[in-house]
């Protein structure tokens, strides 16, 4: 059998955090943040609302679309970086909280490209005949684990939650897909809670995400733009046949330098950078679905999907829509 999403639901928490709130706790301005990033405002997460909860309601949304059980789900993933808890899973309190009875539950520590992970892993678990309904989920409230006194990260991060479902038909919609990664620039961009190193480097166990952001935009402009050419050509495909981009929304900057090398117009792409901020792995379903409601994603379209981020790790697929 093939994989094929066959539904789609995000979530984004009601408080809307715009860049003026960092004028207050920080030296930056709106212009600076809008100008270097493309973000505009992002949400974030009441003191009492964890991932879990963004979880939930995310697979509630895709539940109201998708007008079928979700009790026949065999395997649940949630792939984040900002657990409520490191134990339980994110995915065991889906499972328990939508009383899907027999699921398996996994999260996935693969940071921005977590989402990414999840697709390919879902596509495997179904082409090998092992699972027929499976829940893909990128959630985060990367609000709980920013350090509000760096300014070079505190205005970037954002939360939300987004989720597919991925079933077993005989067409499927899911084409070549890859995974990679490059663990030696691990120390560029980390949440640490035990270490006090990391590839032999001094670094802070702080539980707060640190990132050198200069250093990893380089690695995905240029990666990344290397990984949108192999994925065309794994599908036979030219970049003309692709009809949206959905990269990770890091840096409206980073969309724009990729778009120009692979010579797609930026308007191909879709991202959730300015109204949501940087969601990590949430941040793939979250623009997808902003397309979907636009109006702009049609039945039939080919959308690249691309995470990339700490690790570092990446992960991209090729997906003709019809959902
Ligand atoms: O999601 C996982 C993957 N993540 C990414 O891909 C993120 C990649 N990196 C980025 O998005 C960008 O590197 C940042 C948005 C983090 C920073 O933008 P940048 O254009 O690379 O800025 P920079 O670090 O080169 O800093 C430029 C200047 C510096 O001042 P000087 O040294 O030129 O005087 C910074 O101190 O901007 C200063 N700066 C700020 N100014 C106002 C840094 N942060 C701020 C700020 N407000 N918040």
């Amino acid at each position: 059998m093939e994989a094929q999403i066959t539904a789609i639901g995000t979530y984004a928490p009601e408080k809307v955090i715009d860049n003026h709130y960092f004028e207050q706790i920080i030296e930056t301005s709106d212009e600076w943040i809008q100008s270097r990033t493309g973000i505009k405002e992002r949400r974030f997460a009441h003191v009492n609302q964890y991932t879990s909860h963004l979880c939930i309601e995310a697979t509630k949304n895709l539940s109201a679309t998708y007008n079928k059980s979700l009790e026949d789900i065999d395997f649940i993933m949630v792939a984040t970086v900002s657990h409520d808890q490191i134990m339980p899973s994110m995915a065991c309190q889906v499972q328990h909280h939508l009383n899907i009875p027999n699921a398996g539950a996994l999260d996935i520590s693969a940071a921005c490209a977590g989402f990414g992970y999840g697709l390919v892993l879902a596509k495997s678990l179904i082409n090998s005949g092992m699972y027929k309904k499976v829940l893909v989920l990128g959630a985060e409230t990367l609000s709980k684990v920013t350090d509000f006194s760096d300014r070079t990260s505190c205005i970037l991060f954002g939360d939300g939650a987004g989720a597919v479902l991925v079933e077993a038909t005989e067409a499927g919609n899911i084409g070549a897909s890859l995974t990679g990664s490059e663990g030696s620039g691990g120390q560029d961009l980390y949440i640490s809670t035990n270490a006090s190193q990391v590839n032999g480097e001094q670094i802070h166990p702080n539980g707060k995400i640190y990132q050198n952001g200069r250093k990893v935009f380089k690695w995905a402009v240029t990666q990344m733009t290397l990984k949108f050419n192999q994925l065309l050509e794994m599908e036979g495909l030219n970049v003309e046949d692709i009809d949206w981009f959905v990269p990770h929304s890091a840096n409206m900057r980073i969309i724009e330098a990729i778009c120009k090398n692979v010579n797609l117009p930026v308007e191909k792409a879709l991202e959730s950078i300015t109204y949501f901020g940087n969601t990590s792995s949430a941040s793939i379903p979250l623009a997808l679905h902003e397309g979907i409601k636009a109006g702009k994603v049609k039945k039939g379209d080919k959308i690249m999907l691309l995470g990339f981020g700490g690790g570092l790790a990446y992960a991209g697929a090729i997906v003709t829509w019809d959902v």
